[in-house]
């Protein structure tokens, strides 16, 4: 297989998760460069590894292979475009900028025949984008929900089983790297948003805005809500749905929901994620990993890029849906 050259955007939590997992080991792929936003920062490795020039990377000719794992989903947009359009493949983990973009990305990949994959941006460790794109027929596939953020799912579970603070188990999940800068992102539905949204993409064919998507969060519930859970024997998750309503229609949101012991989704804790699958024939299939955190997420952008060796791209199914979205209000009242 070719080399891989990398030039690698960001060297936080996941970044260096990806660089323990490649370290050391006798891969056919080197890192040329590591753009940082921080010269002044400590770090372990050779500071000729390190540059603050985005140009110096993406104008490398010997770098065939970009991996974005930056925070800010504006520059991670302008770094993947125009590595796509100047015939490098990509790995990114950003949701927020694929979520946002994915449709553009996609035309982009097929004008300039290059490949951008990114399974470490939905829910860290689950295979679940190579799943959905490669396992599933798009007519058989009935709904893909469950627990897509990691720092939520903490927070619900160190205050509904261990009874710390809303506040305090929010720090944790910080501290533990789980939590987006803007930490409004995790606990406001808004990053469950966003992979849902790339997660329909591979399901069903099906390009949202996510703006269009309704996303309420864990960030107003009540010490009363969890009692009220409790008292039936349940749990509250923050849960993101994308569903056939019919042939024509599909519904998705992200809304936190009361989960019965008999669910799946009840005994995902802490980081973990979760992911539901319904298909005909198929039935109902459970994917279950760790959905945040460096090595984890680390894992599945690895994974991506050992696929790039092989020209793995993604194909994205034709869409048979119609009607875009719809939300379908029945649903919320029963929850
Ligand atoms: N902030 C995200 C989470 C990181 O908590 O799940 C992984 O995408």
């Amino acid at each position: 297989s070719k080399k891989l050259n990398i030039g690698l955007f960001g060297f936080g939590v996941v970044g260096q998760g990806l660089y323990d997992i490649t370290v050391s080991r006798h891969l056919n792929l080197e890192f040329k460069k590591i753009a940082i936003k921080d010269p002044s920062k400590k770090r372990t490795l050779p500071q000729e590894l390190f540059t603050t020039d985005k140009w110096e990377i993406l104008n490398n000719p010997e770098i065939n292979t970009i991996i974005e794992l930056i925070n800010d989903a504006e520059a991670a947009y302008e770094i993947v475009t125009y590595a796509l359009k100047n015939g490098k493949n990509v790995v990114s983990a950003n949701k927020k900028m694929i979520a946002n973009h994915l449709e553009e990305l996609v035309a982009i990949q097929h004008e300039y025949g290059t490949s951008l994959l990114y399974e470490g941006a939905v829910c860290g460790s689950i295979p679940i984008i190579r799943n959905l794109e490669e396992y599933y027929d798009n007519e058989l596939l009935y709904a893909v929900s469950g627990i897509f953020n990691g720092s939520s799912n903490y927070i619900l579970s160190k205050v509904f089983n261990e009874n710390q603070t809303y506040d305090a188990a929010l720090k944790k999940a910080q501290d533990l790297g789980f939590a987006e800068t803007d930490p409004l992102l995790d606990v406001g539905g808004y990053d469950s948003k966003y992979k849902v949204t790339i997660a329909a993409a591979h399901a069903y064919g099906l390009f949202v805005n996510p703006d269009d998507i309704l996303n309420i969060g864990i960030q107003n519930l009540q010490t009363s809500d969890l009692q009220y859970a409790r008292e039936k024997g349940q749990k509250i998750k923050l849960v993101p749905v994308a569903k056939k309503q019919n042939d024509n229609e599909v519904s998705i949101y992200v809304l936190p929901k009361l989960v019965k012991k008999e669910d799946f989704l009840f005994n995902v804790e802490n980081e973990y994620n979760g992911v539901s699958v319904q298909a005909a024939f198929a039935d109902q299939q459970f994917f279950f990993g760790k959905g945040a955190g460096g090595h984890p997420t680390g894992a599945a952008v690895f994974s991506d890029i050992s696929a790039l060796r092989y020209d793995y791209r993604y194909e994205y199914k034709k869409t048979l849906i119609e009607e875009k979205v719809t939300f379908n209000n029945e649903e919320i009242l029963q929850v």
